[in-house]
């Protein structure tokens, strides 16, 4: 499969990164796209957050109103893994980060896709080695690894399992092309490959400076938002990703590279287990309102 033969995209998975993939694919890439997620709650959630990201590119006059409806005509919701899967040339999986509910999935989409089609998937950590060595074709699976808010944020990590082809990679770098980004190629499939693996450790140090009590949440952003120009703090960060999110990466990161500088911190954990996952459940280190946080 070549990149310019993909026309159809199955995105597994309606959640905070796979609506926006899904929109990407149908607005920039002109892809007819499926959207798949497990419960009916969970599609119509997807579909609501992409009809109002398009509403805010139309506010901001990028977009007209005509064409934001054709783009959203282009995103068919389903709950049918099997119809979900066949047509398309290439399936992007962005299920929740669980290294057994991912296996469990790859092992069923590998029964439905069509030859020749590329599993790709949005892991943030998990092996691609592993995720294709479950399915009948592991030539063709591959990393794509987009970044949050996948509308706007212009890189793709593209990752090489150990049996991924020459082909499938080109197909996946042609893909990000046609989506508008940047892709940058991980030769190896190393943990948290190249953003995740610099981005963790920053995130756990920052949490671990809250615990510590060194400073507030407010100026630990604040020092590193003015002091090293980033676009938001590390505790705004961890919860605009979900907290749930950064634990599972450090979790994999912990346990492939046994050393103790990816270690999650004590405070990462309560957080999780107490629902405090950030943006998506309303509170974590800032309490959030519908779009930005406000400080507890
Ligand atoms: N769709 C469309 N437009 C959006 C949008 C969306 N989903 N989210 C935000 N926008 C628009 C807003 O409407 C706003 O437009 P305006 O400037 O015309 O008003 C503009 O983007 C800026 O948004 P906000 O004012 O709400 O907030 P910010 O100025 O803080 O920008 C941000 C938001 C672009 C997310 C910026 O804060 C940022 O770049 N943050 C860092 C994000 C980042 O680091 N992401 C990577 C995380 S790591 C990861 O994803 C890997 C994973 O594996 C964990």
């Amino acid at each position: 499969m070549s990149g310019s033969q993909v026309k159809r995209v199955t995105v597994l998975g309606a959640g905070l990164m796979g609506h926006g993939i899904a929109q990407v694919c149908a607005q920039t890439a002109g892809y007819d796209v499926t959207l798949l997620d497990v419960k009916q709650d969970f599609v119509d959630r997807g579909m609501s957050m992409i009809k109002d990201s398009l509403a805010k590119f139309v506010a901001k006059g990028g977009l007209d109103k005509g064409k934001a409806d054709e783009i959203l005509s282009r995103i068919h919701p389903t709950l049918d893994l099997k119809e979900a899967v066949e047509r398309s040339e290439l399936v992007i999986e962005a299920a929740t980060e669980d290294p057994k509910l991912k296996l469990d999935l790859y092992r069923k989409v590998s029964e439905y896709l069509r030859p020749g089609a590329i599993l790709a998937s949005n892991t943030s950590s998990i092996s691609i080695t592993l995720l294709g060595s479950v399915t009948k074709n592991p030539e063709n699976v591959a990393g794509m690894h987009f970044f949050n808010p996948p509308q706007l944020m212009p890189l793709i990590e593209v990752i090489r399992g150990a049996k991924t082809s020459d082909a499938t990679v080109e197909a996946i770098r042609a893909a990000a092309k046609q989506m508008g980004k940047e892709a940058v190629l991980c030769k190896k499939d190393s943990p948290g490959f190249i953003v995740n693996r610099i981005l963790l450790p920053a995130l756990t140090e920052a949490a671990l400076l809250v615990s510590e009590g060194v400073a507030t949440p407010e100026d630990i952003d604040k020092a590193v938002t003015l002091g090293l120009n980033w676009p938001m703090g590390p505790l705004k960060l961890l919860d605009y990703v979900g907290l749930d999110t950064a634990l599972a990466i450090s979790e994999v990161l912990m346990q492939e590279f046994q050393d103790p500088k990816y270690r999650p911190s004590l405070l990462l954990r309560q957080m999780v287990r107490a629902g405090l996952l950030g943006r998506k459940s309303g509170q974590g280190f800032y309490e959030w309102t519908e779009r930005n946080p406000k400080s507890k």
